[in-house]
């Protein structure tokens, strides 16, 4: 039988991959894996057990050992419901700090493949293409202007009542994208097969059309009616 398709979106930190992505997978009937929300869930773990950033092995253990459950749009993280806490910036930050460790990427990998299931998967974060789903039939690399993501993330922020400085925000977002850019594994790139979508100029529903249009023109018979 053949594996299920799959549909990988990466770019950088709020490049709008999380809502574009959630959308395709409700257009298409598909699963949905927010692969950074893996990162962010080690990042949160260590931040609470004090453990180190550089402490590779134990930020491996805390990946290995994490117990999550993604339901109805929710996370639960040992029981406890944390969505809205793994969107603030310290968790972010940390997150990309925890991503440079090949052990933890290691771990993380075949939790990101396990959601591999029928119908199908939309999966969105910075290697979908390149490491964790390199036949995925779709890649997408979304990008759009540090200002405009900065904009963006801001209003997430505030709209969920979230404190955030447009400032700071964008001072992360370039730091940010400079670390997960230049780090020796698996960095953020787009896979030489991957269509780019410079996302700046474009609504929300503008991306995800286009993107469920290549996804169609590809797949002409499982494409969804
Ligand atoms: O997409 P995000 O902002 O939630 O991701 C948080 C961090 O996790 C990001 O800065 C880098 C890391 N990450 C990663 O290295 N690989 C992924 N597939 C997804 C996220």
């Amino acid at each position: 039988m053949n594996a299920p398709p799959v549909i990988a979106i990466d770019g950088p930190s709020a490049s709008g991959k999380g809502t574009v992505a959630r959308r395709v997978a409700h257009a298409l009937g598909f699963h949905y894996l927010e692969s950074g929300a893996l990162y962010r869930l080690v990042a949160l773990a260590s931040l609470r057990q004090g453990v180190s950033a550089d402490d590779e092995s134990a930020l491996a253990g805390l990946a290995s050992a994490l117990d999550v459950r993604f339901q109805d749009g929710g996370i639960l993280l040992s029981g406890e419901e944390v969505a809205d806490t793994l969107l603030e910036e310290s968790c972010g930050n940390r997150a990309s700090e925890v991503a440079r460790h090949p052990a933890v990427r290691a771990v993380l990998l075949q939790r990101q493949r396990a959601f591999r299931q029928p119908p199908g998967l939309v999966a969105e974060g910075r290697d979908m293409g390149t490491v964790v789903f390199p036949q995925a039939e779709l890649k997408v690399f979304l990008s759009a202007s540090v200002a405009e993501r900065a904009r963006r993330r801001y209003k997430q922020l505030i709209d969920k009542g979230i404190h955030a400085n447009l400032a700071a925000l964008s001072r992360d977002l370039a730091e940010r994208d400079a670390r997960d850019s230049a780090r020796a594994v698996a960095p953020l790139a787009p896979a030489p097969d991957a269509r780019q979508l410079e996302s700046s100029e474009m609504s929300v529903d503008q991306v995800v059309a286009q993107v469920v249009r290549w996804y169609r023109e590809g797949n002409p018979a499982g494409g969804g009616a």
